[in-house]
C-alpha cells in the first residue's frame, strides 16, 4: 500500500498531542508532509511552540510546522482554555524546547503547495478549528479539486462542549467550519459523540513495550493524568486512518451552522440526503483504538 501523505491542522493541545503522535508513529502508513497551526486551545504563537516541541520530543524534526492564522475567519480568539489544556497549553507538562524555525509558508499557503505535490492523494487531518483550511479553500479555488479526504475531529451528533450544539473546534469558527464541510471534499467526521465515549487511561501501557522511552511515557503519563483519564478526542480522529474499521461510519450530508445563533456550531447529518458529502462516526470499536495507541506507544524506543 502507498503510503498517505497527511497534512495534521491542529492547535496543541494536550490530545493534539496524541495525534501528532500517531501521525508521526507510522511512518509506513503516513507521509507526515507538515503539521499547520492554529490557536484556540491558546494563542497561535503558544501551539505554534508546542508543535516543534512536540515534533523535538517524538524525534521527528525533519516535519515542517507552518504557523496559522492569529484569529477565526470572524471572530477573534477567546481566552485560553487552561482548564482543558493547561496555561501552556499542554496540560502544563514541560517537555524540551525546540529552537527550530518554523517553515516559511503560512498554513494555508503550504497547504496548497502540498496538494500540488499530490494531486488527489493529500489528506487533511484536522483536529483544530479549521479556519486554516478554509483560509486555504478561499485563496486557491482548485484546492478542493487535489484533495483526497479530511479527517475532521469535530462537531458532535448529539451534545456539544462548548454549548448545548456547538463542540469547541467547530463552534469556535463555524463560518470556517462551513466552508470546509461545502467543499465537496469526502469528509470523515469525527464528532464528539463518539470521542467521549473513548477514555484514555493509565491502563493503555498494559502489555506495552519495557524499552520505550522514558521521556515519550513520562510526558503521555502525565497528560493522561491532567486529563483524568478523558478521551483524546484528536487521537481518535487520527486513529480512524489508521485502521477504517475503528469507526462504525454512516453516510450522510453533512452541514454546519454558523452565524450568532443558538445552535452555532451545530453539525447537521442527514442520512437521507441524495448526495452525501462525509461519513460520520456514530460508533467506536474501543479495542481497536486502544490497540493503534499502543502501537504508536511501541514505536517510541
Ligand atoms: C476539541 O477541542 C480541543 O480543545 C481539543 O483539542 C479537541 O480538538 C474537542 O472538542
Ligand atoms: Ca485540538
Amino acid at each position: 500500500m502507498n503510503r498517505i501523505p497527511i497534512i495534521i491542522d491542529t492547535d496543541p493541545g494536550v490530545d493534539d498531542f496524541f495525534c501528532i503522535a500517531i501521525g508521526c508513529a507510522f511512518p509506513e502508513l503516513f507521509d507526515l508532509r507538515a503539521v499547520t497551526t492554529i490557536g484556540g486551545n491558546n494563542s497561535t504563537d503558544v501551539t505554534t511552540g508546542n508543535a516543534l516541541d512536540i515534533l523535538k520530543l517524538l524525534h521527528r524534526e525533519d516535519v515542517p510546522v507552518a504557523r496559522g492564522a492569529d484569529s477565526y475567519l470572524v471572530n477573534e480568539f477567546d481566552e485560553p482554555v487552561a482548564k482543558f489544556h493547561g496555561a501552556n497549553g499542554l496540560g502544563d507538562v514541560e517537555i524540551p524546547h525546540s529552537d527550530r524555525q518554523i517553515d516559511p509558508l503560512p498554513a494555508w499557503d503550504k497547504i496548497y503547495e502540498q496538494a500540488k505535490l499530490f494531486p488527489g492523494e493529500l489528506v487533511l487531518v484536522t483536529v483544530g478549528p479549521e479556519t486554516n483550511l478554509a483560509m486555504a479553500f478561499n485563496k486557491y479555488p482548485d484546492l478542493k479539486q487535489m484533495i483526497r479526504k479530511i479527517v475532521v475531529m469535530g462537531g458532535s451528533l448529539d451534545r456539544g462542549n462548548v454549548t448545548e450544539y456547538g463542540e469547541a473546534n467547530i463552534w469556535h469558527d463555524a463560518e470556517a467550519g462551513k466552508i470546509v464541510f461545502a467543499t465537496g471534499i469526502p469528509i470523515d467526521m469525527v464528532g464528539l459523540n463518539v470521542t467521549r465515549t473513548a477514555p484514555l487511561k493509565q491502563t493503555i501501557f498494559e502489555g506495552t513495550d519495557d524499552d520505550v522511552r522514558e521521556d515519550v511515557k513520562d510526558v503521555i503519563r502525565k497528560l493522561i493524568d491532567f486529563r483524568n483519564g478523558e478521551a483524546m478526542h484528536d487521537a481518535i480522529a487520527i486513529s480512524s486512518l489508521v485502521s477504517d474499521d475503528i469507526m462504525i461510519w454512516k453516510d450522510a450530508y453533512t452541514y454546519v451552522v454558523d452565524g450568532e445563533v443558538y445552535n452555532r456550531g451545530q453539525t447537521v447529518a442527514d442520512y437521507d440526503a441524495k448526495e452525501k458529502n462525509s461519513r460520520v462516526a456514530v460508533g467506536i470499536h474501543l479495542g481497536a483504538y486502544y490497540k493503534v495507541m499502543k502501537d504508536m506507544i511501541n514505536r517510541y524506543k
